[in-house]
């Protein structure tokens, strides 16, 4: 649960170290209509979990934040049980050391928290300094003075995964009513938590079926390659200079791979014509971008995978399809992929076109800037065009 796949949408990076444009003013609220390509059964289930389970961390923090206010202690924290190294490691923490607390990790047979944790019973230590349990090492690295604390597992499904605890009542020493709060607080915590494992769990399932979706114009024959795996890559060397931050590449790259899922809607005679489409073939083929925002927004997993598939053809002039968004409205993630899009498919072998060189590529790029791409984002491409190069010779 620590990786909690953040949609890297465009407004969270006006931060960004570069003046990026990045605020979206409108959202793709027609992808969501209900078509139903996918016909998975768990559809509302995924749904429910999600929903009681999204935030999990602020979730968490709240209930801390309350519980600490209804027993008048001064911290409190949420150690979780790793099994491979037999540690208990602080997941959240509040009060001033929370910073240092994240990277400490203490051996489950030892302190208050792991013969909590051990014994499975909630553990009442009124005067840390005389009991022959604590941890002072915590301490010790914190700076932090425990001065009296209750500990009590975190249970899920029969089994303990972690320990929760309270530290420092400010007036007294906690009571016997303080361990019961706490325990009932455990149980209440530990919903949430199994809630949020299993969502990353039908996420990633989620993510592969999406991925081998997004893959099946392989067994179409198109001659495409790699070109898929070359978007998220390209896409992660530009992140940065976007102010990206590196918590969110894994959801950028899958999301950037997905962009064509449409097209598995798009009839043969259509995506595999060795020549020019007309207009009404393209008409079809323009609406892979809506289906593809439809295949994905089934469930509210993939937002960006979705915002990325049902707008990488908008144009920053405004003329682009399918919804003719213009400039910031289109998300930041669907004009990097524009770019990306466009360089990929031009040096590359398409049914329809030959390569061109990378000098010429170069050419047409620019010729779209301003009026097919964002300007700002094009220039900080073009800043690592050597290294765009390489990555399609060498992914090809
Ligand atoms: P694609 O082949 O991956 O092309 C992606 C985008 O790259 C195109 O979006 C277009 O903006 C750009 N692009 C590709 N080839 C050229 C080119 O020769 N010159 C220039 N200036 N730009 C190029 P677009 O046009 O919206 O097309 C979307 C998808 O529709 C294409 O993806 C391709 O699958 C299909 N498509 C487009 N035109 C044709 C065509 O004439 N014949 C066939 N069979 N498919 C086409
Ligand atoms: C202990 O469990 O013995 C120490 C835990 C802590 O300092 O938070
Ligand atoms: C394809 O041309 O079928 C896939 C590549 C793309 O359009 O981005
Ligand atoms: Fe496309």
């Amino acid at each position: 649960m620590r990786k909690k796949t953040i949609p890297v949408h465009a407004k969270k990076h006006s931060a960004g170290k570069k003046p990026a444009p990045v605020k979206p003013k409108s959202r793709q609220t027609d992808s969501r209509k209900s078509h139903a390509p996918l016909g998975l059964s768990s559809q509302n289930k995924i749904i429910k979990l999600i929903n009681s389970s999204l935030n999990i961390d602020e979730v968490l923090n709240l209930s801390m934040k309350l519980m600490e206010k209804t027993l008048n202690a001064t911290a409190s924290s949420i150690l979780l049980y790793d099994a491979e190294t037999n540690e208990l490691k602080f997941y959240l923490a509040t009060g001033s050391k929370k910073d240092i607390l994240k990277v400490i990790r203490m051996p489950a047979d030892k302190g208050v928290a792991g013969r909590s944790f051990l014994t499975g019973r909630t553990l009442l230590i009124p005067d840390a300094s005389k009991s022959p349990f604590f941890y002072k090492q915590v301490d010790d690295t914190t700076k932090f003075v425990t001065k009296n604390l209750i500990a009590t597992p975190i249970p899920i499904k029969g089994k303990r995964i972690g320990v929760l605890e309270v530290l420092n009542k400010a007036n007294g020493t906690f009571t016997k009513q303080d361990m019961q709060k706490l325990k009932n607080m455990a149980n209440e915590i530990s919903v949430a938590i199994d809630n949020a494992r299993l969502y990353d769990e039908v996420k990633s399932a989620y993510i592969v079926s999406m991925l081998n979706m997004a893959q099946a114009e392989k067994f179409r024959d198109i001659d495409t390659g790699l070109h898929i795996e070359r978007c998220g890559e390209y896409a992660l060397h530009l992140a940065p200079d976007l102010g990206i931050p590196q918590k969110d590449f894994d959801n950028l790259r899958v999301s950037m791979m997905m962009h064509d899922i449409g097209k598995v809607a798009i009839p043969d005679a259509i995506l595999l014509k060795p020549g020019r489409l007309n207009d009404e073939e393209m008409t079809v083929m323009k609406t892979h971008t809506t289906k593809g925002g439809q295949i994905l927004g089934q469930a509210p997993l993939l937002q960006l995978a979705v915002d990325i598939a049902t707008c990488h053809h908008e144009k920053w002039d405004g003329t682009g399809y399918p919804n003719r968004l213009k400039d910031e409205s289109i998300p930041l993630p669907a004009r990097m992929l524009a770019i990306i899009d466009v360089f990929d498919a031009l040096l590359s072998k398409r049914p329809y076109k030959d390569p061109f060189p990378p000098e010429k590529v170069k050419e047409i790029l620019l010729e779209g800037k301003g009026t097919h791409f964002d300007p700002q984002v094009l220039d900080l491409f073009l800043q690592r065009y050597a290294e765009m190069c390489v990555i399609h010779s060498s992914m090809s």
